[in-house]
């Protein structure tokens, strides 16, 4: 018995040790920095510090990997949250957006920080910078509120856009 627990416990670190050979991609995209949000959308310095600190890292081509993505399998699930974030909404590419696809995200982004769905739980587990002050938050959202009313954008957000994910949005888990 003692010899067939030692054998599966070392069969379960050999797994643990060759999935360090497959480390994720760190590297960032390039983009075109006038068109990142902080630059186009140009929120005030408060606004700016707190989106740095609370979304930039999944929703950005700016993202900081912390030590514990060097980890697998960390790293994978960590890389996986920034994948999709980055496809839902990436501030990176924000002034390429179309007026259709702004007045949409502005709209979830209020709705995400409104309901506290956004930063993710599991973030600001490690990250508790990014654990949002009602302040922050009223900051944020009025931000979000002012820019839309700006834009004017009033073609409507049923149908069909760019984003390309409307449908699935309320059935998305926030972990
Ligand atoms: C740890 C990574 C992470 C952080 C940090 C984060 N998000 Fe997200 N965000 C995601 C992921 C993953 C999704 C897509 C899946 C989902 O909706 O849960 C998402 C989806 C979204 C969406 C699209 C929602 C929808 O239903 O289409 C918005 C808007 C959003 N996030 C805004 C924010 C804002 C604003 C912040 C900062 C206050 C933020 N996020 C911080 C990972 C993150």
């Amino acid at each position: 018995m003692k010899k067939r627990m030692k054998s599966i416990f070392g069969g379960l670190l050999a797994v643990l040790v060759v999935m360090q050979f497959f480390q994720i991609d760190k590297t960032n995209p390039e983009y075109n920095a006038a068109n990142d949000f902080l630059n186009s959308a140009q929120p005030p310095a408060g606004v700016a510090e707190t989106m740095k600190n609370a979304c930039y890292d999944c929703h950005s081509y700016q993202t900081k990997y912390p030590w514990y993505t060097y980890v697998q399998p960390v790293g994978w699930w960590v890389k996986n949250h920034i994948e999709e974030g980055r496809e839902h909404l990436n501030l990176s590419l924000w002034g390429g957006y179309s007026a259709k696809r702004k007045n949409h995200g502005l709209e979830e982004m209020q709705e995400m920080v409104e309901e506290g769905e956004m930063p993710l739980n599991s973030y600001t587990w490690g990250h508790p910078e990014a654990r949002l002050t009602g302040d922050q938050r009223n900051a944020l959202i009025s931000f979000f509120k002012e820019t839309r009313d700006k834009l004017g954008y009033s073609g409507g957000d049923d149908d069909d856009d760019s984003h390309g994910e409307s449908e699935e949005h309320e059935e998305h888990e926030h972990e």
